[in-house]
């Protein structure tokens, strides 16, 4: 690494990184709702055959281009692919990045108000109605959620200014831990509710009649989002991991630990939903609905939902950090901005646009772009467009254009570790993982 590039200091730091990024609302808030809206456990299922098929070599190929060149994105195809267009990447990845932060900020805004909330205890004996009210009036209020979401786009901006090691590893290393011991605590006091097994067996015995083409077109958004892949997220970060660090182990745990923590968001939620009589269709509201219930039925419930939304709020600013990285990275190298004002930059854009987000559940409700909300609308283009999109030019790209050597040593760090899957994993990205992408595209649009 160039002495003047910033870079993470330590393994369990890069990783922590990695995983913060990963892991975020998309397990927490998101795995939940998209689960009881699509047949529980076939979703489930569709899902992993998503993370082992797609996630896994797309995300060893955004590490290894990323590493190789110690780049942004736009600088990594340039180097790469010279004169060719494929520094336009770039533009996808800024996309994806503003496109999701926009109501990210949103989510995570409410989630800041639950902190409050909870801290306020003002859940305390309020039954399932009075707690849905308590929410829909919350989300619509155009004040409260608009400052929050600020606040948290504030506090995001800050940790992306002190950098990768100061300010992005530090972070994330304490923050990571802490989330996994309160969200196994909360799947271990789930299960134990009266009348969880109705949500175990809705989470884990697949339903199959519920699957439609939309809902295999669902389990593949989920998981490009909760991996945080084709963002060009995972490159700009492979850029900032040790060239003594492996890579394939590296996607290997970063994808167990997502993935885990999101069947534990499942095993903490639907029980509750099912004891509680709270339909599993709910929507983005699922979680703030829900959890509150239990926390009151839980000895000391209030102390129960400060840690969670503070551990939501964490979840949310390590995948936020990691989103605004991208385009501040770029910003930095490739515009000679300070980091400063990049991520001033950054961070109002995405302030802008995360505005209409964040109203689409109040002002803007009626305005709808084919039929979405700007919510909607952003989440739609994010997870089921721009991502997989940038999916398959990733396997595209280190399947066909780049040259196999080079993948090889990198990801072999110049030969020293042996890679067993090797061909399978060019096969996947160069047949196997396209195809799913692009059939699913044309299913989902009615095409096939
Ligand atoms: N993976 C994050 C989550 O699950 C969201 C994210 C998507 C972050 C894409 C970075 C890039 O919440």
């Amino acid at each position: 690494m160039s002495e003047l590039r910033d870079g993470f200091g330590s393994k369990f730091g890069a990783l922590a990184a990695l995983a913060g990024s990963a892991i975020g609302l998309g397990n927490i808030w998101k795995f939940p709702y998209e689960a009881g809206n699509n047949g529980g456990g076939a979703f489930l299922l569709i899902y992993i055959a998503f993370i082992v098929f797609l996630g896994i070599p797309v995300m060893m190929s955004e590490f290894a281009l990323g590493r190789a060149t110690q780049q942004n994105v736009f600088g990594t195809f340039k180097i790469l692919a010279p004169k060719t267009k494929w520094y336009l990447f770039s533009i996808l990845a800024i996309a994806a990045s503003i496109a999701i932060m926009a109501f990210y900020g949103t989510v995570s805004g409410w989630t800041m108000e639950y902190v409050w909330l909870s801290l306020k205890d003002s859940f305390a004996g309020k039954n399932e109605q009075e707690l849905a009210l308590l929410f829909h009036e919350f989300i619509a209020d155009p004040y409260r959620t608009i400052a929050w979401q600020m606040g948290f786009l504030f506090i995001s901006g800050l940790i992306v200014v002190a950098g990768i090691k100061n300010g992005i590893e530090r972070s994330t290393k304490i923050m990571m831990p802490v989330l996994f011991i309160i969200i196994i605590l909360l799947g271990i006091r789930a299960c134990t509710l009266p009348g969880s097994g109705e949500g175990l067996k809705f989470l884990f015995y697949p339903k199959f009649s519920d699957v439609t083409a939309n809902s295999i077109l669902s389990a593949m958004g989920q998981a490009f989002f909760s991996l945080s892949l084709g963002s060009g997220v995972l490159l700009t970060y492979g850029s900032y991991v040790s060239k003594r660090n492996n890579l394939t182990q590296m996607s290997m745990q970063v994808i167990a630990a997502d993935t885990a923590i999101a069947i534990l968001a499942g095993v903490a939620i639907l029980p509750a939903v099912f004891a509680f009589n709270i339909d599993p269709a709910s929507g983005p509201g699922l979680v703030f609905m829900t959890l509150p219930r239990i926390f009151q039925s839980l000895p000391f419930g209030q102390l129960w939902a400060i840690s969670f939304f503070i551990l939501l709020t964490f979840a949310a600013l390590t995948s936020a950090i990691s989103l605004i990285e991208v385009i501040v990275a770029y910003l930095v190298e490739e515009r000679k901005m300070s980091r400063a004002y990049a991520t001033v930059l950054t961070v109002g854009c995405i302030a802008i646009l995360g505005i209409l987000a964040t109203l689409s559940f109040g002002e803007l409700k009626h305005v709808t772009i084919f039929g979405l909300t700007f919510f909607d609308l952003f989440d739609f283009l994010s997870g089921k467009i721009i991502l997989p999109i940038g999916g398959i030019l990733i396997c595209y790209f280190t399947g066909w254009y780049w040259d196999q050597r080079i993948l090889k040593n990198e990801l072999s760090n110049n030969g020293t570790i042996r890679l067993r899957f090797f061909k399978l994993y060019i096969f996947i990205l160069r047949y196997l993982a396209p195809l799913l992408i692009f059939i699913i595209f044309l299913g989902s649009l009615g095409i096939i």
